[in-house]
């Protein structure tokens, strides 16, 4: 048994790749898969994650920012780079100079690529986007996008590489919505690719592509998958989905409790009967959040115990039982398997009224990553 460590994120890059392997196999032949390793890879490690999702047959990688793209490219990954997101004028430059592949949707941004591509003697592609009802980046205006697409096409030192929209409600099984967003994309997608015959069209999350394969078009961007997460926010096994991260702690004190005694600030909870309470130095500021006092578990010993009282900065407290085996020093499972015991990230969403993808995303820096092959 490993020595213990206050606050350690173990990710498994063996499951990342099966998990893009899984993917694969739900793809026709010829459909690219682009891996989404934004925001540190969704708290795994971006480079790391990245570097296992090519491995497990990824074709593409997405990025929501240029820093993010320009951090891949540091560290020598080779792979096509879409960055999703919004761009500064600087952002754009950083974009380019990082040879990733950029969005747009407004004549007046092609034309800022343009001059950006001139002045540093690049190319760029450029994939436009139409936003078919997720209400938040790229054109409403068919005829807008059409404009861009137009522009991008009048430059030579821009090629128009893609079509893209992104779906509201592909999660949510059963809605009209996506049905809706996928048939007011199609035609526009045709449209393009008969121009344009080497373009990709693409639509799908991860969501959608467990959904629907008739959303696959000729690229599908996952990002929750990949690291085994649920795009449905239940159990990923039924999808044939493997958590790569675990988060682990270790029990610093176990102390015995009377009747009425409390822990944490607050006191927000207070023995009922005479009990052992163990402290676990782990807290809010590892992002384990606020939210989950009184309302978590902890796996120990392979057994499942409540956390309880407060969760501060630095420390959380569960209860052990009236009796306890368990000492100073023992290893402590937040997220991840022990013995027959298991916790899912999509469990810890659940009690805070959010998505697995939030959970990821929120450990902080001060949880040391261990990236390993299981
Ligand atoms: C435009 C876009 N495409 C794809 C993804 C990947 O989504 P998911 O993680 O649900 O697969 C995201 C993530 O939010 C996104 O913003």
């Amino acid at each position: 048994m490993s020595a213990p460590e206050r606050a350690v994120a173990r990710v498994d890059l063996a499951a990342v790749g099966r998990n893009c392997e899984h993917l694969r196999s739900l793809l026709a032949d010829g459909t690219r898969l682009c891996a989404v390793v934004k925001a540190d890879g969704y708290g795994h490690g971006d480079v790391w994650c990245a570097r296992a999702a090519l491995e497990g047959g990824a074709d593409w990688l997405a990025a929501a920012t240029a820093p993010e793209a320009e951090e891949l490219r540091r560290h020598g990954i080779r792979a096509r780079i879409l960055v999703m997101g919004a761009l500064t004028r600087e952002d754009a430059r950083v974009a380019l100079d990082s040879a990733a592949d950029v969005v747009a949707w407004r004549p007046e941004f092609v034309a800022l690529l343009d001059e950006l591509a001139r002045s540093d003697d690049v190319r760029a592609n450029v994939h436009v986007k139409l936003d078919t009802g997720m209400g938040r980046l790229g054109t409403k205006d068919v005829d807008e996008a059409r404009a861009v697409a137009a522009a991008i096409d009048a430059s030579d030192r821009l090629e128009l590489a893609g079509a893209m929209t992104h779906f509201a409600t592909a999660d949510e099984p059963g809605d009209d919505h996506f049905a809706d967003q996928l048939e007011r994309f199609r035609p526009f997608a045709d449209e393009l690719r008969d121009a344009h015959p080497g373009l990709v069209a693409h639509a799908a999350n991860s969501a959608a592509t467990y959904r629907d394969s008739a959303a696959h078009l000729d690229m599908v961007r996952c990002g929750i998958a990949i690291y085994g997460l649920d795009p449905f926010h239940a159990d990923p096994a039924a999808r044939g989905l493997e958590p790569a991260l675990t988060l682990a702690s270790y029990v610093a004190a176990v102390k015995r409790f009377e009747p009425g005694e409390s822990a944490g600030y607050g006191r927000r909870w207070r023995a009922e009967e005479p009990t052992w309470v163990g402290t676990l130095p782990i807290g809010y500021g590892d992002g384990w959040r606020r939210g989950l006092t009184n309302n978590a578990d902890v796996l120990v010993r392979g057994r499942r115990h409540p956390l309880v009282g407060t969760v501060s900065m630095d420390n959380i407290t569960i209860d052990l039982g009236p009796e306890t085996d368990v000492r100073p020093g023992d290893p402590a499972v937040l997220i991840g398997t022990d013995g027959d015991e298991r916790i899912l990230c999509e469990d810890v969403a659940r009690r805070l009224d959010t998505i697995n993808y939030e959970i990821t995303c929120g450990l902080s820096p001060r949880v040391r990553r261990v990236h390993v092959r299981a």
